[in-house]
């Protein structure tokens, strides 16, 4: 029987030279390649600041942070729950929003109806590939004075109107394996805010301002005194040579992953019970996942593990959605006027999408629902 995988990383013979390099260099802790991945990364993005760090929930967590807030965030409860957890690790109370039916994104309106006072800042989270209204959200910010952070876990690459996700406000990457590029663990905090990146670049290094490479060939290269209280969120140098070489393929992993999607979609249009990925004619969208809804009529649970039966690692993301999970339940986390997200997550499933895919595994997984969906009958 055919293997398809929810995700396979595209990762080949560059990132195995650039691993062994490193190794051979003994430089394994936070070092060059690091500086030479945040380059490229704040290259790529057109943002002056890009710190790497060991995941993308520390991104937040240090956005949150680092920006100072200690009241409410709105974000969607439609999200890992990493969103969630760093908002609050990070010092602040998350407030859910719900989404758009169409995109799985926040839904402004939502947003709209929920700032108050201690309101500070918005967490758009840009889900599976395709951004949040940031023109709407932007918006609602300047007008209300708030805050943007955005979580672009799912999302490197994507476009609003032209403008790369992340590049909004402050912008948090994932580089999880599941994701547009991956160092296995990994995360990336961007901004143009000279003064968060000041701090951030403390606070993630133990709270010293200048890291191991920038002390190297100081007269005193052993002092390092803390200017605030900070974490150990580094990535490893081993790590960011990974990334390095990952950036170099983003694009051509990106176009890959839209083509597949392109072909998935125009095949699944002749099922009746199954709705491909909505895309906004204002954004490009570069499928970190592909997700489809099934009829409401059909058990989607089953119909997900009908799939996995054919070899096929279709999943679900997200259920349960956060206001559901055990830490969400105090008072003080909203669980109201969350409709859509209700129904959303009876509804989606998530299928494999990857740049290595080959057109036939695309053809397979078409029939292969259309075999389960008969089975049903
Ligand atoms: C929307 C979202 N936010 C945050 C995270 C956390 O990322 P990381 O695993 O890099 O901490 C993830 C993912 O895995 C995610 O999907």
């Amino acid at each position: 029987m055919r293997k398809i995988p929810l995700c396979i990383p595209y990762v080949g013979q560059e990132e195995k030279d650039a691993v062994n390099e490193v190794i051979d260099s003994g430089w394994y802790a936070h070092g060059p390649k690091n500086r030479e991945f945040e380059e490229g990364f704040a290259d790529y993005l057109g943002v002056k600041h890009a710190f790497s760090m060991n995941s993308c929930t520390s991104a937040i967590h240090l956005s949150v942070e680092g920006l100072g807030i200690t009241g409410e965030v709105i974000l969607p409860s439609f999200t890992f729950v990493a969103s969630a957890n760093a908002v609050i690790t990070g010092g602040a109370r998350p407030v859910f929003a719900d989404i758009e039916y169409e995109t799985c994104n926040i839904d402004p309106a939502s947003i709209e109806r929920l700032i108050t006072p201690e309101t500070e800042a918005i967490m758009p989270v840009h889900f599976g590939g395709q951004s949040a209204d940031m023109t709407s959200i932007m918006e609602i910010a300047a007008k209300h004075n708030l805050l943007v952070i955005e979580d672009s876990a799912e999302t490197i690459g994507g476009e609003h109107q032209g403008q790369l996700t992340g590049t909004f406000g402050v912008g948090c990457f994932s580089f999880y394996p599941t994701k547009n590029i991956t160092t296995g663990e990994g995360g990336m905090l961007t901004t143009n805010d000279d003064q968060l990146a000041h701090k951030v670049k403390a606070l993630l290094g133990h709270g010293i301002d200048k890291t191991t490479y920038e002390r190297e060939d100081k007269e005193k290269s052993w002092f390092r005194s803390a200017s605030r209280i900070g974490y150990n969120f580094r990535l490893s140098n081993i790590l960011a040579a990974i990334g390095v070489e990952q950036l170099k393929k983003l694009e051509l992993m990106n176009e890959k992953r839209r083509s597949l999607a392109a072909l998935l979609t125009l095949g699944l249009s002749e099922i009746p019970e199954i709705t491909p990925p909505y895309v906004k004619s204002e954004n490009k969208h570069v499928y970190q996942m592909y997700t489809v809804r099934v009829n409401q009529n059909l058990d989607r649970d089953q119909f997900v593990r009908n799939l996995n039966k054919k070899g096929i690692g279709a999943s679900v993301h997200f259920y349960p959605p956060v206001h559901h999970m055990a830490p969400y339940q105090g008072d003080i986390y909203r669980k109201d006027g969350l409709e859509i997200t209700e129904k959303v997550i009876r509804e989606i499933v998530t299928l494999p999408m990857y740049p290595g895919m080959a057109d036939d595994d695309i053809h397979y997984m078409v029939q292969s629902i259309k075999e389960v969906l008969s089975e049903f009958k």
